[in-house]
Formats: structure tokens, C-alpha cells, sequence
């Protein structure tokens, strides 16, 4: 079938509110490594792999050869019955997951730097640990929206209490709470319908909510959310919600003192933290497994998808054991735990581990962030560089004092980087945020690639 009549019963047969990039919707046909190929037979540079969830390349032999051989002898029975996919993940996941450290949160996320160095491809060492080890549990379904549901439902039984906190400009997925704790008013669709959820001001530096400038501002965002609980809730919260990097928000990182800052509130209110890392995990953001690593402190549960089975439909949510242990009821998910997406997991952990993935997102992060330093040195629409890792945006603005969005350009420079071959993301309120993000396999010469690709689509979106 070519590419128009694919688009032809997607118009046809599906929802018109499903969002497609360009004017012209791309149709993917195969994809291998970074690259993909579309209905018209052009090949395009992938500098967004699948919403951040393509995270060691697509198609990635390894993968593909361990979920066929599962695929191949049980796919399915729900999670009514254990298997060995879905236990051997949990254990994997327990042992990769966060873990005190003496010296924390000293890393600055403009440079992209995680524990340098420290990585070799195993666990921090166990001098570095203040405490005993805390042990994790996983409960597994099919996507971020999912994983996210059961945390908060988690953290709401194991409380006993139900007000909770997310962040402005978070995105949380699309089921009813996850939709009420967004913090973007388009993705919101209707009216708030769930009580009980207030929303933070953002850790977003360049457009800060108090007009402060870091580190003078003290840190008013994280400090506000005191007066928040106790002037908006009954004094005890169930839960926060925060990405360590907000993803669809536009890639927004905290300053580094942030979190810990923040965590503290939470805890003295009886809340749990919950880190949103559906797009922050699995080495995304450099050097650490886990995005929260970077600024020095534990969550009390995770939530992942996306990168962690390489495309495969996955969802996790991760609590410390005695957390875990505190849901008291029935519960189960259809497809949580499937065998198929569990040997995709695995395997596309494998894979960060052998060909040392959380080094190489932290080296090439580095090389890309001063690419992007110069682009930004050349085009004066772009106000904001951000990010770590490969995870990098760029906020592009009418005029650097005022910082007005310029959405039109924005939209501009993603046609002109689709028509030079590249794939990139979008994001942000504003619609002007550029999000970067290739698969975690990608080298410096394919940053270097990419960089010239934008460069000459940024001078078109931009020219007169
Ligand atoms: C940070 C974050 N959390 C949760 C979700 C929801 O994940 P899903 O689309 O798999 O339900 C997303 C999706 O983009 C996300 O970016």
C-alpha cells in the first residue's frame, strides 16, 4: 500500500484527534538503527526515535531475536500466572534501581554530567551507600499512562489519604487521572472532573512563574510547594508526581538543588515522591539508569516505559518493597508482565550494558549540548538550550529579551528539518520548544550530521 492510501484510512477510520507531525503526515514503512524509511522511499535520520522509546536503535538485532524466540514459546497468559520473562525483569529492575549515596546531587544538569567516571558498566559500590540497600518491587502493564495510574493508586492506599501534587507543564499521560494532573491546558481536553490535585509551579528557569533568576530565586518554586499543601489541601498528601526532566513540557531541567529541596516538603506532609521517568529512564539523560540519580535523592517509587523494551508496549511501576507490600486489595493488568514486551525489556537492558549505552549518552550528550551551543551562537531564535544526556532541547523566541514564543518558526524549522531528512521532536505550552533525542546508540558523527541538517533548516525557518 504507498503512503497516500495509508493516510487515505487513517483519515478515514481514525480518531481525528490523534496528533501527526507535519502538514504532510510522514509514513514510516521500516526503520533499522537510527534511521527510517518512509512509503516514498526517503530515509531520514532519527533524531527523535519513536517519542524517546526507541532507545538502542530501531530494530536492534538483539531484541528482535530475543522477543521472537519468547514470542515463539509462550506470548501471553496474563498476570494471573508468574513466568520466567517477567521475574527475571523484576530482579533486574530491583537491582539497577536507585540507591542512597554519600555524596549526592553534585552534578550540574547543563553539563550533562552524571557520576563520571563511576559507571562501568555495574552498580555504584556498596561504600558508597549510606544505609542498608533498599529493595524494589515492579508491578508491570503497557504504558507510562498506566504505570503512572498505580503509583498514585499506590501511594493513595498506603497513605490513606488522596490529595496529591504534579507539576505545571508535567505530562502524565491520557487516563482520567493521569489527564487531570496534567499540566498543560490542551492536553487536558475537559474540565478538571478529579478533586484533590494541585499544581506546582514548574522548575522552569527560563520562564520562571516568579520572575527570579537561579540560584538567587533561592529556589522559590520548590519552597512554594509548602505553602501549597498547607493552603490548599488538608495538610497531609498522598503523593507527588514530578519527571526529573519535564519530557513533552519541553525538556525542562531543574536546577540542581531542586529535588532536594523539594523531597523534604513532600515526606514532612506524609506524601511519598514519585519520579515520573517514563521519558528520564534507562539511561536517557547520561551516565545513571535513572534521571532522579542526577540530583541526589531516592524516590519512593519510579515509573517507566517507553525507552525500557526498545518500542515493545510496556509500563512499570517501581516502589520500595515496604511501599509495595502496602497495597492491600485485588489487583491485575491484562498484559502487565507479558512475557514478550518482559524479553524485550531484558534484552534492551542487555544492550545498554554491553555496548555501555550510559556512557555514550553521556559522551555524545556532551558533544551534541555544544553543538547545540553553537547553533545557538548563529541563530538568534533560539533562546533557551537545555537538557541532559541525549535528551536536548531548544526553545526558539521572536526576540531574546522579551523570550516570546515564536511557535510559527518553530513549525517552520520541523518542516525544513523533515524536508533536509531529519527527525525531530516538538513540545512545551508554547509549542516552540524543539525536543532532540536519538537513540541512545547514536554517535558523534551522527550528532555532527544532524547539526548540519539543522543549521541550514533553521536559517530557512528563519530567513525571509
Ligand atoms: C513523562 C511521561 N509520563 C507518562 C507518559 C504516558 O505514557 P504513555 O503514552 O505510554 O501512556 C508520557 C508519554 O509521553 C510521558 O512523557
Amino acid at each position: 500500500m504507498d503512503g497516500a492510501k495509508i493516510l487515505e484510512k487513517h483519515r478515514e477510520y481514525v480518531f481525528p484527534a490523534v496528533i501527526y507531525y507535519y502538514q504532510e503526515p510522514l509514513v514510516p514503512v521500516r526503520a533499522e538503527g537510527l534511521h527510517v524509511e518512509a512509503a516514498d522511499g526517503r530515509r531520514y535520520l532519527d533524531f527523535f526515535g519513536g517519542i524517546l522509546t526507541v532507545s538502542v536503535g530501531h530494530c536492534h538485532p538483539r531484541v528482535l531475536e530475543k522477543t521472537i524466540e519468547q514470542m515463539k514459546k509462550l506470548q501471553h497468559l496474563s498476570t494471573l500466572y508468574p513466568n520466567e520473562p517477567m521475574g527475571l525483569l523484576a530482579e533486574k529492575i530491583a537491582g539497577l534501581a536507585p540507591q542512597p549515596k554519600r555524596e549526592a546531587g553534585r552534578m550540574s544538569p547543563t553539563e550533562g554530567a552524571g557520576a563520571r567516571g563511576a559507571w562501568e558498566g555495574r552498580r555504584p559500590e556498596a561504600e558508597d551507600r549510606t544505609g542498608p540497600p533498599i529493595r524494589w518491587k515492579s508491578f508491570f502493564t503497557s504504558s507510562g499512562t498506566e504505570a503512572n495510574e498505580m503509583a498514585v493508586l499506590t501511594a493513595k492506599v498506603v497513605t490513606g489519604t488522596t490529595d496529591m501534587i504534579a507539576l505545571r507543564h508535567s505530562y502524565g499521560g491520557r487516563a482520567t487521572l493521569a489527564v487531570n494532573m496534567m499540566g498543560q491546558a490542551p492536553w487536558r481536553v475537559i474540565p478538571a472532573q478529579l478533586p484533590g490535585i494541585r499544581h506546582a509551579h514548574a522548575p522552569y528557569c527560563y520562564r520562571c512563574d516568579f520572575g527570579l533568576s537561579y540560584p538567587d530565586c533561592g529556589l522559590r518554586c520548590a519552597k512554594d510547594v509548602e505553602t501549597l499543601i498547607q493552603t490548599e489541601t488538608h495538610g497531609r498528601i498522598a503523593c507527588l508526581v514530578a519527571e526529573p526532566i519535564m519530557g513533552v513540557g519541553g525538556f525542562i531541567t531543574p536546577p540542581r538543588e531542586y529535588f532536594q529541596e523539594l523531597v523534604p516538603i513532600v515526606r514532612r506532609y506524609g506524601g511519598l515522591f514519585i519520579a515520573d521517568e517514563v521519558q528520564t529512564g534507562w539511561g536517557r539523560t547520561g551516565g545513571h539508569w535513572n534521571g532522579i540519580e542526577h540530583w541526589g535523592v531516592v524516590p519512593d517509587m519510579l515509573t517507566y516505559a517507553k525507552g525500557l523494551a526498545n518500542g515493545a508496549p510496556i509500563g512499570a511501576t517501581l516502589a520500595r518493597a515496604e511501599v509495595a507490600d502496602g497495597f492491600k486489595g485485588l489487583t491485575l493488568a491484562t498484559f502487565g508482565g507479558n512475557p514478550v514486551s518482559m524479553a524485550a525489556a531484558l534484552a534492551t537492558i542487555e544492550v545498554i550494558e554491553e555496548e555501555r549505552l550510559l556512557v555514550n549518552v553521556e559522551t555524545v550528550g556532551a558533544h551534541l549540548r555544544g553543538r547545540l551551543g553553537e547553533l545557538a551562537e548563529k541563530h538568534r531564535a533560539i533562546g533557551d538550550v537545555r537538557g541532559m544526556g541525549l535528551m536536548q532541547a531548544i526553545e526558539l523566541v521572536r526576540d531574546r529579551r522579551t523570550k516570546e514564543p515564536d511557535a510559527a518558526v518553530t513549525a517552520r524549522f520541523l518542516e525544513a528539518t523533515r524536508r533536509a531528512g531529519l527527525l525531530i521532536g516538538k513540545g512545551g505550552l508554547y509549542g516552540n520548544s524543539v525536543r532532540i533525542a536519538p537513540p541512545m546508540t547514536a554517535t558523534k558523527n551522527d550528532v555532527d550530521e544532524a547539526a548540519k541538517l539543522m543549521d541550514c533548516a533553521l536559517s530557512e525557518a528563519t530567513g525571509p
